[in-house]
C-alpha cells in the first residue's frame, strides 16, 4: 500500500489530576524524562513514522507546549554567544523543516473522543495517528512506526494493545479479537468480570477518517466523557479495526509510579547520566 500517514494528533487537553499539584499551571505532557518533556518524545515518535502535520489539541494551562515547539531567538543567541553548540542544535532540531504544528483549543475537557473530534478541521479526510504522550513506549522501531508497517499490510484502523493483569481492566479500553486480530468488541473500562479479555488499548491509534462521523454522534459514556472507545465500537461493524501488540516497553507516565519507572529506565540508558546513575542505584541498593 505504502500510503504515508501525514497527520499526528496529540490530545493534551486533559486535566492531569493524578499529578496535581505539579500539573496545576503546567501541563502533564511537559513533565521531563531526563532532559526532554514527554510531548517531545511523542513528537519524535510521530516524525519517525513519517508524520509532517502535528496537531495538538490543547486546553487551559497548555501554553508551555506551544512555546516548546516554537523558535526562541533570544535563547539561541545566548547559546551562540556562550559557544554551546550542542545545546543550540538540541533546541533547533525539535521541529524539522517541512513539519507544521497546528494548535486547536478543546475549550472544555469533555473526553478523549471529543478531543480527537476537535482535530477534524486539521486532519480532513485522511487516516491519521493519535498519540497519548503520557503513555511513553520504548520500542525499536518506535511504536507508531511499527503500526504504520502493520497498516501497510492490511489497511483499516490499527490500535495498539497490551496484556494487562485481569484485575486492571477497569482502567483501560479492552478488546476481543478474531483469528486475524480484527477487533470484534471493544469496551471502555469494564469491571474484570465483564471484560472480554485482558488485552488493553494503550495510547497509540492509527484511525480511518470515518471515525470523525462516529464521534459526531457519540454521546457521553464512561465517566460522563465522550469516549474514543465508543466511537471505535461504532466503527467495528462497518470497517476493519485491528489490534496490534507492539514490541517494546510501555510506561504509564500519567501515574506517579509509571513516571518514576520511566525516569529510571531512561536515566539508565541516557549517555549523559547512565554510568553515574547506575553507580548511585547500586549504592542505595546495598544500603
Ligand atoms: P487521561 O485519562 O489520562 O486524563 O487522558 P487526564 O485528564 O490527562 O489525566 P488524569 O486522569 O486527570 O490524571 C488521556 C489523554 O487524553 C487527553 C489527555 O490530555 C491525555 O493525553 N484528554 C483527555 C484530552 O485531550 N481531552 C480530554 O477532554 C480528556
Amino acid at each position: 500500500m505504502g500510503n504515508k500517514i501525514r497527520a499526528a494528533v496529540f490530545p493534551v487537553a486533559g486535566r492531569g489530576t493524578r499529578f496535581l499539584p505539579a500539573t496545576k499551571a503546567s501541563p502533564k505532557e511537559m513533565l521531563p524524562i531526563v532532559d526532554k518533556p514527554l510531548i517531545q518524545y511523542a513528537v519524535e515518535e510521530a516524525l519517525d513514522a513519517g508524520a509532517t502535520k502535528l496537531v495538538f489539541i490543547t486546553g487551559s494551562s497548555k501554553r508551555a507546549i506551544e512555546d516548546h515547539f516554537d523558535t526562541d531567538p533570544e535563547l539561541e543567541r545566548a547559546l551562540v554567544e556562550a559557544g554551546k553548540q550542542d545545546l543550540l542544535e538540541s533546541i533547533q532540531g525539535i521541529v524539522p523543516k517541512g513539519v507544521t504544528c497546528i494548535y486547536i483549543r478543546q475549550g472544555e475537557p469533555l473526553g478523549l473522543g471529543h478531543a480527537v473530534l476537535c482535530a477534524l478541521p486539521a486532519v480532513g479526510n485522511e487516516p491519521f495517528f493519535v498519540h497519548l504522550a503520557d503513555d511513553l513506549i520504548a520500542g525499536e522501531p518506535p511504536c507508531l512506526t511499527q503500526m504504520a508497517a502493520e497498516y501497510d499490510r492490511h489497511g483499516g484502523s490499527v490500535i495498539a494493545v497490551e496484556e494487562v493483569p485481569h484485575e486492571d481492566t477497569s482502567s483501560y479500553g479492552v478488546v476481543a479479537v478474531d483469528q486475524s486480530n480484527r477487533i470484534t468488541e471493544i469496551v471502555e473500562k469494564p469491571e474484570p468480570e465483564n471484560a472480554p479479555s485482558n488485552s488493553a488499548v494503550v495510547g497509540r491509534y492509527l484511525l480511518a477518517p470515518e471515525i470523525f462521523e462516529k464521534l459526531q454522534t457519540t454521546g457521553r459514556g464512561a465517566g460522563g466523557e465522550i469516549q474514543l472507545t465508543d466511537a471505535i465500537a461504532d466503527l467495528l461493524g462497518e470497517l476493519p479495526v485491528y489490534a496490534y501488540s507492539f514490541k517494546g516497553e510501555r510506561f504509564d507516565c500519567g501515574s506517579k509510579v509509571g513516571y518514576l519507572k520511566a525516569t529510571m529506565a531512561y536515566g539508565l540508558k541516557h549517555p549523559d547520566t547512565g554510568d553515574e546513575f547506575r553507580e548511585y542505584l547500586n549504592e542505595i541498593c546495598e544500603k
